[in-house]
């Protein structure tokens, strides 16, 4: 089973995905923990590229083909052999978001990301995709925060941008949501985070057994 997480920055997603994997080993399910971009060495390189606040002057387009590239070797390096292994892999974001960043954040035409985000999974898709929804105001004020508690952590390039952006975000996985409401599970961030996460592991559960 192949579940990713999604959500604007400051969701919580991180701290469940750990939650969820701890919960699933518990009950005795082989568990791959991974997160995009990055997962493997050579998309970790390419990660550190994508959030340096100083590559300022990046393209669009740019971006999207360096998150499509570093997709591409996280599923032949991670995602893939857990999965055929009989592993159930969390991803920590994947396709949705770079439909609803490069799409709805930087206005990069949907379809030609569908076909980038095809060519890097060869078709792979989630089973589940939790959504973790908050205002944005309260994402990012979060995201700052913990910025702040953490020593030698700076913002990257995503937290740099304005408050509409992060708001275009936000509607963007709310419509790719509304879209498939099979694959997402809508969960409100906004709650305590156990609470959130038997919510979550109920979702999952639920999953498990339809399967
Ligand atoms: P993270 O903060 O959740 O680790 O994600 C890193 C950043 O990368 C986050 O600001 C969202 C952004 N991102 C995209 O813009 N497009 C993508 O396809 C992915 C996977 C992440």
């Amino acid at each position: 089973m192949f579940i990713t997480f999604e959500g604007i920055e400051g969701c919580g997603k991180s701290t469940q995905v750990k939650l969820l994997g701890e919960e699933l080993r518990l009950r005795g399910y082989g568990v791959t923990l991974t997160r995009e971009p990055g997962g493997c060495p050579i998309a970790d390189k390419i990660r550190a590229i994508l959030l340096d606040a100083d590559n300022t002057a990046m393209t669009p387009l740019t971006e999207l083909l360096l998150y499509a590239a570093a997709r591409s070797q996280h599923l032949h390096d991670k995602v893939r052999p857990a999965l055929e292994s009989g592993e159930i892999v969390i991803c920590d974001r994947f396709t949705d978001a770079t439909l609803a960043y490069q799409g709805a954040g930087r206005s990069l035409d949907q379809a030609l990301i569908r076909q980038l985000n095809d060519l890097a999974t060869c078709g792979l898709a989630p089973d589940l995709t939790i959504l973790m929804d908050c205002p944005v105001e309260i994402g990012l004020e979060r995201a700052l925060s913990r910025i702040g508690a953490t020593q030698g952590a700076k913002e990257e390039r995503f937290e740099l941008e304005s408050l509409q952006f992060h708001e275009a975000v936000r509607n963007g996985y709310l419509l790719l949501a509304g879209n498939e409401p099979k694959r997402f599970a809508l969960q409100d961030a906004t709650g305590p985070i156990p609470q959130i996460a038997e919510q979550i592991a109920a979702i999952v559960t639920a999953r498990l057994g339809a399967r």
